[in-house]
């Protein structure tokens, strides 16, 4: 396919052509692409997260950072941080939290991260880090963090098993890891409900709703459909020393927070 410009766009405009839809976790250069699409939907996409989880994802945001048990002077790490609101439901269910670290690599996420971060700290004296930088390569010491979140992200890795591998490195024995992610529903009722949000309202919502950037809701579709969040992040958990302890599922069995615990003994 030809790629011009900047934005990596095709010559019909789009991120992604219909064939590398069918297989988007395969596309050789799918991180570039990945970071260019969400710097171009940064300004819609809370918005847009907001409608596409029918006004969901804040709670489930806040279910996650709760699963993590977190403790009064613990550092903790918000991978694949977004506009930050994993970070946030963090601060908020522990406000007293030493340190709290996003990274992303789209400047403009986390240009919106940062200006929002006066929101959710107003008076806490707890030390924010955003950061620009490679989930697969994070440039934090080893065990340097308590716990850490990836949000929707591991399914935008290029190698999300190494991005896993990374988050267990810099996580100290007996800390803990939330992954929130798409999966897909066990039961029939709920893969015929999933089916039909992902095909039909997710596109629909996206194109009325991303100012021209509809294609970028395409590959939301299309990225779930080749990735079955569940099954794959607890083996992945399990391979880089993380040991999986629970699991969470919302809307029908669409959306899963799975909490891990990086192994005694384990660097
Ligand atoms: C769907 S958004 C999730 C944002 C946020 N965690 C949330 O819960 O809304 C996925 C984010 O992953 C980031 N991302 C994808 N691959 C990355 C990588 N290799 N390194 C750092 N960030 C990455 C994207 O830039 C994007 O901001």
């Amino acid at each position: 396919m030809l790629l011009v410009g900047e934005n990596r766009r095709n010559a019909s405009g789009a991120f992604w052509s219909r064939d590398e839809l069918h297989e988007p976790h395969s596309v050789a250069d799918k991180a570039v692409r990945v970071r260019r699409m969400f710097d171009r939907i940064a300004r819609q996409y809370d918005r847009l997260n907001h409608w596409l989880s029918l006004g969901q994802d804040r709670r489930w945001r806040r279910r996650s950072a709760a699963m993590a048990q977190l403790q009064a002077g613990e550092r903790v790490l918000d991978v694949c941080c977004g506009t930050g609101d994993l970070a946030a439901a963090a601060v908020e269910n522990q406000p007293a939290l030493r340190m709290v670290a996003g990274i992303d690599f789209s400047p403009r996420m986390l240009e919106l991260a940062r200006q929002k971060q006066k929101h959710f700290t107003p008076s806490s004296r707890i030390e924010m880090q955003w950061i620009c930088g490679d989930a697969e390569k994070l440039p934090f010491d080893t065990a340097s963090f308590d716990a850490a979140f990836c949000g929707f992200g591991l399914r935008n890795l290029q190698h999300p098993a190494i991005g896993i591998r990374e988050i267990a490195r810099v996580v100290r024995p007996g800390g803990r890891f939330v992954a929130l992610e798409f999966a897909w529903p066990e039961d029939r009722l709920g893969r015929w409900t999933s089916g039909a949000y992902l095909r039909c309202m997710a596109p629909l919502l996206g194109r009325c709703l991303s100012s021209g950037n509809g294609d970028a809701y395409a590959y939301l579709p299309a990225s779930v459909a080749k990735f079955n969040g569940c099954i794959l992040i607890e083996q992945w958990m399990r391979e880089a020393g993380l040991t999986p302890l629970d699991a969470t599922r919302f809307m029908f069995g669409m959306v899963v927070a799975m909490l891990g615990r990086k192994n005694d003994g384990e660097t």
